[in-house]
């Protein structure tokens, strides 16, 4: 039987961390469904439709890949796509309290799903959407820390703001 992933995100914007993890995920399930959140209550930089755009751009290669977004509960969500597990990943012991938080609750909400922690490359294990964007706006360098569209989109996005 098929096993379709949900990896969901803010991905304001995607990071080659997140990329790696993508990358891992497809390898190791059916279907891959990067899921943006819509309804967040942190105000992003790019609109739902940009991050989108970014994302297509980086999974084009990768045909078990899909992006889509989503607004509401995550666990209702992934059991509207037929999907089983929810793909999250763990930077640092930092990340874990959160993420424990959060699937030991998305299991109590739903027990057809189940969360998987997945690790970064090493190399990314610092690299975070957020410090990405404060390093732009900023004017460091955040080359090779994000996929070049992003990088131009970042940049240009900074400039007019
Ligand atoms: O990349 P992020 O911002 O850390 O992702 C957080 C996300 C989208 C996974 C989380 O906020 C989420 O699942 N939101 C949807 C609403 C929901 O289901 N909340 C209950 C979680 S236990």
């Amino acid at each position: 039987m098929e096993t379709r992933a949900v990896y969901p995100g803010s991905f304001d914007p995607v990071t080659n961390g997140h990329l790696d993890l993508i990358q891992r995920s497809a390898a190791l399930f059916d279907k891959v469904i990067v899921a943006i959140l819509s309804n967040t209550e942190k105000i992003p930089l790019f609109t739902v439709e940009e991050r989108a755009e970014m994302l297509e751009e980086v999974v084009r290669d990768l045909k078990n890949v899909s992006v889509t977004s989503f607004a509401g509960l995550l666990v209702d969500y992934v059991e509207r796509v037929g999907a089983s597990v929810i793909i999250r990943g763990i930077r640092a012991v930092s990340d874990y309290e959160y993420e424990l938080q959060m699937a030991l609750m998305n299991r109590r909400l739903s027990s057809k799903v189940e969360t998987v922690f997945m690790l970064p490359a090493e190399s990314y294990s610092f690299l975070s959407s957020k410090l990405v964007k404060e390093i732009a706006q900023l004017g460091g360098s955040i080359h090779g820390f994000v996929p070049a569209d992003v990088e131009k989109r970042l940049c240009s996005k900074l400039r007019i703001k």
